[in-house]
């Protein structure tokens, strides 16, 4: 993906949060001069370089890293026979092991105060440096650590940094994109660099899909994220809270995961038990609907997730992207109206899932230059045929957008 092939190599490669970076910065070549820090916790929203400055600051200075994630916080025995030895002592050649607890509030509440004491203990004898990372400072499940670490904020990144950031990736992938498409990424990006660049990526990979990927993302949806903690865990807790927290769209849920199971698990077992997973949860979807019993849902986004997830062993690393539905069903049309700005926002707010004010002032630029995209290569027709059918647009909403004043 294009977010591993361009992760940073140092700190000063990162964008954004330069006081941050200026911290983890200092904290790294006090540690490197042998000064006693207190443990970081670098914390805020996901896909702005928590992980990657550690990573950087760690490698420019020859510091070996153990990491820690998720599910490794779960078994507590585990835990500890990893993280006791590791901290003891310096080892034979005083080498520094930096010793990266990431994600720290997946603790889950009621099965981890093992885990916590464990942790606990850790930063008190660690003879080795420490630093956490964590979404939420104030989620009560790492109050335990509050008074014994340094906190860092990460927040999220501007648009105009992520725009430069996409540009010259997409250069250096031999991508011409327009200046425009990038723009609309970096604002719904939501100052998510990560998310950023998956959707730059889907750009890139995507062809004749484009009219189809657009409706995937607003910036509540994450869908990669959700289908990480699907296929890369094996946790039942993890990706149910992915799937729910996510707010992303059931069926929508499902058919991504469809489409990927395929590509990410590879024995036959796997592949069977998570299809089977996830035809119950389609047929309890479909039950949710006809029945009006919503309590159906829960279970239905729990099996399209965590059952999924414990179909597979959790410790799949490919690189290849995720495959984009090929088949999305969207709403229905709304009743006609004559096309016009907020005509045509209010049908697409059903599928794009933002509020008027946002498509007319982000997306309508972003499809205008796609139709013509369209238009060009596959004809008047067919782009007319592909608008309707990813955005329910008809053709006098098409001409009206293709005729709209302003660039492309
Ligand atoms: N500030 C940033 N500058 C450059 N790339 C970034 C930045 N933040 C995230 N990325 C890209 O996104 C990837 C994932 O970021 P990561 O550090 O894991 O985010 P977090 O830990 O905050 O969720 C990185 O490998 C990198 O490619
Ligand atoms: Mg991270």
């Amino acid at each position: 993906m294009l977010c591993e092939k361009y992760e940073p190599k140092a700190l000063s490669q990162l964008i954004g949060n330069s006081e941050a970076r200026k911290k983890v910065a200092l904290f790294i070549s006090d540690i490197a001069n042998r000064k006693q820090r207190k443990p970081l916790l670098l914390f805020g929203p996901s896909g702005t370089g928590k992980t990657a400055a550690i990573h950087a600051a760690a490698a420019s200075n020859g510091f070996e890293i153990l990491e820690l994630s998720g599910s490794d916080y779960r078994n507590v025995d585990r835990l500890k026979k990893t993280l006791v030895p590791a901290t003891r002592s310096r080892g034979l050649f005083n080498k520094t092991v930096l010793i990266l607890l990431d994600e720290i509030d997946e603790l889950s509440g009621k099965f981890d105060s093992g885990a916590e004491r464990v942790i606990s203990e850790v930063i008190k004898t660690s003879m080795q440096p420490i630093v956490f990372t964590a979404n939420d400072f104030w989620d009560r499940k790492i109050e335990f650590l509050r008074n014994s670490v340094e906190k860092v904020e990460f927040k999220k990144v501007n648009d105009y940094e992520i725009a430069l950031l996409l540009k010259e990736i997409a250069k250096r992938e031999g991508y011409p994109v327009k200046d425009e498409v990038i723009d609309t990424i970096s604002k719904r990006s939501n100052g998510d660099v990560r998310g950023a660049m998956n959707d730059l990526e889907a750009m890139l990979g995507s062809g004749a899909e484009l009219l189809d990927n657009l409706g995937i993302r607003d910036t509540k949806i994450e869908v990669f994220g959700v289908l990480d903690k699907i296929f890369k865990t094996s946790s039942f807790d993890i990706a149910k809270n992915a799937a729910i927290r996510s707010e992303i769209d059931l069926e929508m849920l499902i058919n991504w995961v469809d489409e990927n199971i395929p590509n990410r698990y590879r024995s036959k077992r796997d592949v069977e038990m998570a299809y089977s997973a996830l035809a119950e949860a389609s047929k309890l979807s479909n039950n949710a609907t006809r029945t009006n019993y919503y309590g159906y849902l829960r279970y239905a986004q729990i099996l399209a997730s965590s059952g999924v997830s414990l179909a597979g062993r959790g410790d799949i690393t490919m690189l290849t992207p995720y495959a984009f539905p090929s088949k999305i069903r969207f709403l229905s049309a709304t009743k006609k109206a004559r096309s016009s700005n907020s005509a045509i926002a209010e049908k697409l707010s059903t599928v794009l899932h933002s509020s008027s004010k946002q498509i007319i002032n982000s997306y309508l630029p972003l499809i205008k230059s796609m139709l013509k995209n369209l238009e060009s290569v596959y004809g008047e027709e067919k782009m007319i045929e592909m608008a309707y059918s990813s955005f329910r647009l008809d053709e006098d909403d098409v001409k009206y957008i293709v005729g709209m004043a302003g660039p492309v």
